[in-house]
Order: C-alpha cells, then structure tokens, then sequence
C-alpha cells in the first residue's frame, strides 16, 4: 500500500464474553432496538453487524458474538477483523471460562480490550470481585496503573453506556485507525445467510479500498458478481467503505464467517481461483480424514 491515501476510518468493536452475559443485550440498549427479544431461545446464531453513531458524530461497527463454547471458531475470526473488544463480564458471574477464552482469542490477536462489567443494576453485583478476578488473570486494568480501561455498565438500566461510548471512542483515537479508500477491496465476512429470494447473502467488513457493484469477487471458495450491496438499513448503496459493514448478494455459494472477500477481474478469474479453492479444501478434508484413521 505504499504511497496510498489513507483515511481516517471507523473502530470495528468486537463484544466478547460468556454465554449470557449480556452481548446482546448491551449492543441492543446501544442501539436502542430490541434484538435479543426476536431471537430464538436468546442465543445469538450469527455474528450481527451494524453500525452506532455517536452524539459526537463519530461512528463506531460493531459485531456481536455468540456466547455457546461450539461457535469458539467464530469467535477466533471475530477477533481477525477487529480493532477493539469489548470484554463483557456480568457482575453477578464474574469470570467464566469462555471470558477467558475471549481475552485470550484478544491478546493472541493483539487486540485491545476494554472491559464492561455488565449487569451491574442487580442486587448481587460486585464489580469489585470482577476487577480482582480479571487482574488475577493477568489482564492490566487502569484502576491500577494498566491500560486496560473498565467501565461499569448495565444493559437493562443503560446505566455506564456513555462511559462505555467514550472508553471506545479514545480506544480508537489512541489507535489512530485509517485505511485506504481507493483501490482494490480487501474484507471479511462476519455472516452468511441464505435468503430464499435473494440467494446467498454475505454480511463483509471491508478492511480497505471499495467494494462496488458489477466486480467479480471470490469469497472463501465461493465466487460470484456484486449484484447490489447494502447497508445495515437494509439500504441499497453503490459501494462499500472500510469499517463499514455492508451486505453483499450476487454470490453462487454460500461462504463462512471468517472467509476474505477478493475481487478480481474477470468471472474466468473468479472462477478458476474459487475451483482452485475448492479442490484444495476438499483435498485437505480427505488429509485430515486420512489422519484420523491413522
Ligand atoms: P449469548 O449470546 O447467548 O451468549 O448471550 P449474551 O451474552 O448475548 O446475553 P443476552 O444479551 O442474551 O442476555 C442474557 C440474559 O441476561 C437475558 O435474560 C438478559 O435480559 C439479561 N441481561 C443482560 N444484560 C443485563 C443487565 O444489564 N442487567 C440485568 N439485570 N439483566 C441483564
Ligand atoms: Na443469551
Ligand atoms: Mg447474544
């Protein structure tokens, strides 16, 4: 990317924790919908993307997570395409296995984390068990001399959600995030859908450069060509921007959270390298199928 205009760009903000902990009931009171009531049996499937706008102006993407211990693969590419994570812990809990899993899925990735101790509108909160839990665990908080910034928060009162806003927002600004606009597009999938009339959906997150209708895109081993994106909205717009999380349709195959999104010039292209994708996963499944025979 050398001589490359870079531009400021928007924090990707991965919320992390153990199972109902309250992920989704925190992204839903910082969105002000009501997400986590519609969804079946409370257990998020997929990774939700979209995007908070701040009364600064500022914006954030966020991503959501499921909490079950078999989506730990997910949430090991969540952390791929994110800048920050949100730890959430409930003050009631404290730490739990799969908050640990999170914070090591974080620092292997070298992403900062910031801590919501969540929940703490109940009458058996203790943040403070919290705070002595995650220090124990070698996470640096600031409340002692770290860099790791908590904030106390409840999802149901939406008591610390400001706080939470602008721990991110300086997050962001200390990281001084920025990505290149022009040019060809590098992004990720976060969600992959079926939809009955529409085909293959992917929910990407375009890391830098532009996505735009009519390209040949490869994704994962999938290929196809943009016939519309949008936005969260549900929207339709001409291109995608860095940061910002847009869904994609005009795929032939349904791709996985966690796969890239390559665009190249031609449908041969597109073709030969998603063939070429293909055999090599099939080839490495028959590998690993022959290894566990042995
Ligand atoms: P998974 O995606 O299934 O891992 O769960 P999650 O972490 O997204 O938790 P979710 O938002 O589904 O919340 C789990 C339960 O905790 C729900 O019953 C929520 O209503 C409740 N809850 C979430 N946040 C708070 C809070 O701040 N205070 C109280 N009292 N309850 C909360
Ligand atoms: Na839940
Ligand atoms: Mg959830």
């Amino acid at each position: 990317d050398e001589g490359a205009v870079l531009q400021p760009r928007p924090a990707v903000v991965t919320v992390m924790g153990h199972v109902d902990h309250g992920k989704t009931s925190l992204l839903d009171a910082l969105r002000q919908t009501s997400v986590a009531a519609k969804e079946a049996g409370g257990i998020t499937q997929h990774l939700g993307a979209f995007v908070v706008e701040m009364p600064s102006g500022a914006s954030i993407t966020f991503l959501d997570t499921p909490g079950h211990a078999a989506f730990s693969a997910m949430r090991a590419r969540g952390a791929a395409v994110t800048d920050i994570v949100v730890l959430v812990v409930a003050a009631d809990d404290g730490v739990m296995p799969q908050t640990l899993e999170a914070m090591a899925h974080a620092q292997v990735a070298n992403v900062p984390i910031v801590v919501a101790i969540n929940k703490c509108d109940k009458l058996s909160a203790d943040p403070e068990r919290v705070r002595i839990q995650l220090g124990t665990e070698g996470l640096l908080l600031e409340d002692l001399g770290g860099d790791v910034q908590v904030v106390q928060v409840s999802a149901k009162t939406k008591l610390g959600l400001d706080k939470l806003e602008e721990a991110l927002l300086l997050q962001a600004e200390i990281m001084d995030l920025k990505a290149r606009i022009d040019g060809p597009s590098q992004a990720y999938v976060v969600e992959a859908r079926l939809d009955r009339g529409r085909g293959p959906l992917a929910t990407a997150i375009v890391k830098s450069g532009t996505l735009v209708c009519g390209q040949y895109i490869v994704v994962g081993s999938e290929w196809g060509r943009i016939r519309s994106i949008r936005d969260m909205l549900g929207r339709a717009t001409s291109s995608g921007k860095p940061a910002m999380p847009v869904e994609i349709e005009g795929l032939k195959g349904l791709p996985m959270a966690g796969d890239d999104v390559v665009v190249v010039d031609s449908e041969e292209r597109a073709r030969m390298l998603s063939n070429g994708r293909k055999k090599k996963l099939e080839k490495d499944r028959l590998l690993k199928a022959s290894e566990e025979r042995i």
